[in-house]
C-alpha cells in the first residue's frame, strides 16, 4: 500500500500481487481507479477533467453519496441546505489502515479503511447539518472484485436520517452494445420524465438517450450489466435496496465541465446502489451497514 501526494491530493494505492490495483483518493474517499484482469482492464470511468486537487467532487471512479442523494428536500428536512449529493463526496477522509488475507488458493485480497466523523466536514457544511455521525468506509480488493462497504454511526444524543449511495462509473466499450439486467418488474422514478413512476417490463435496460432512473425496492441483489451479449459487471447490494442508473448523454455531457471528453458517455454507466427511496433513521447508538460487491466478468 502506498501513500501517495500531499493535501487534498492524497491518494492510497493498493497492488496485489496477481497485479490488480485500486487507486483511493482520501478527498471524498473517492476510489479513481480499480483495475483486474491482472491489472490490463480499468473497470471506472474517470472524465480526463476530472478534479482531483479537492476543488470540486470527482466526475468518475466511485464517489460516496452522504447524507442526501441529488438536490436535498427544499425545505423541511434536516438535510435541506446541503448541496446535492451531500458533503462526504467533497470531504477529506482519514486512512484508517489497511488489512490483508491470504485463501488457501493463494488469492489474496487488502481491505483500505477510510474514516469521516462530524468533526471532519466543513464549517458550512456543520452547520447545514450539525448532527454527530461517524462513517467507516472500506474498500476492498480481491483477484476478480472490489467491496465498498459504508458503516454508519449516529454518535449524536437524538436521531438521524440519512441516504446513501455509491455514485459508480462502470467502464464499458461502446454503450450502444450495454443491457442492464435484473430490473424486471421494479418500480422507478423516471427523473427525465418529470420524476413520473414506471414500472420495468423489459427484460434488459438498454440506453438510446439521457437516463436517470431511480429503481427502489429491488428484490434481487444482483443487477448484471452485459456488453456485447456477455456479462461484464455483476453488480450486488448488501443491505441496500436501491439502484439509480444514469447516463447524460449528448447535451447533459456536454453541459457539465468536467466532463470529458464530450463523447465519454458513450464509454460509461453509472449503476449507483443506495439506499434512496425515503429515509434511514439512525437513533443514539445505532449503526447502519451497507454497500457493494462489484465483479468485473472479463
Ligand atoms: C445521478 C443523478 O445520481 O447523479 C442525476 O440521478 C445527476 O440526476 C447525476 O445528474 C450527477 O450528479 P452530479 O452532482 O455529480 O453532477
Amino acid at each position: 500500500v502506498d501513500i501517495t501526494g500531499t493535501g487534498a491530493s492524497s491518494k492510497v494505492t493498493a497492488t496485489l500481487p496477481s497485479g490488480e490495483s485500486v487507486e483511493v483518493l482520501l478527498y471524498g474517499a473517492t476510489v479513481t481507479s480499480w483495475k483486474s484482469n491482472g491489472g490490463k482492464t480499468e473497470n471506472l470511468w474517470l472524465s480526463d477533467k476530472a478534479a482531483l486537487d479537492g476543488s470540486k467532487p470527482v466526475r468518475g471512479g466511485i464517489p460516496v453519496v452522504f447524507p442526501v442523494f441529488g438536490p436535498p428536500p427544499k425545505s423541511g428536512h434536516a438535510t435541506s441546505t446541503l448541496a446535492q449529493h451531500g458533503f462526504a463526496r467533497g470531504s477529506r477522509w482519514e486512512f484508517l489502515g489497511k488489512s490483508t488475507s491470504e485463501d488457501a488458493l493463494d488469492s489474496s485480497s487488502v481491505k483500505l479503511d477510510f474514516g469521516l466523523y462530524s468533526s471532519g466536514i466543513s464549517e458550512e457544511a456543520r452547520k447545514a447539518w450539525p448532527l454527530d455521525f461517524g462513517l467507516v468506509y472500506s474498500v476492498t480488493l480481491s483477484k476478480d472484485s472490489l467491496q465498498t462497504m459504508i458503516n454508519v454511526c449516529n454518535e449524536g444524543e437524538s436521531s438521524f436520517e440519512f441516504q446513501f449511495l455509491l455514485h459508480t462509473y462502470l467502464k464499458v466499450k461502446d454503450i450502444s452494445k450495454v443491457a442492464i439486467n435484473g430490473l424486471l418488474g421494479v418500480e422507478y422514478v423516471d427523473k427525465v420524465l418529470n420524476a413520473s413512476t414506471h414500472s420495468q417490463t423489459d427484460k434488459s435496460v438498454t440506453i438510446t438517450g439521457e437516463v436517470d432512473r431511480v429503481y427502489s425496492k429491488i428484490p434481487q441483489n444482483t443487477t448484471t450489466v452485459v456488453e456485447d451479449g456477455s456479462p461484464r459487471f455483476d453488480v450486488v447490494r448488501d443491505n441496500l435496496q436501491d439502484t439509480v442508473v444514469w447516463n447524460p448523454w449528448t447535451e447533459k455531457a456536454a453541459a457539465m465541465g468536467d466532463f470529458s471528453p464530450d463523447s465519454g458517455f458513450k464509454e460509461m454507466v453509472c449503476v449507483e446502489v443506495g439506499a434512496v427511496n425515503g429515509w434511514q433513521k439512525l437513533e443514539k447508538g445505532e449503526v447502519f451497514e451497507g454497500g457493494q460487491t462489484i465483479k468485473s466478468l472479463l
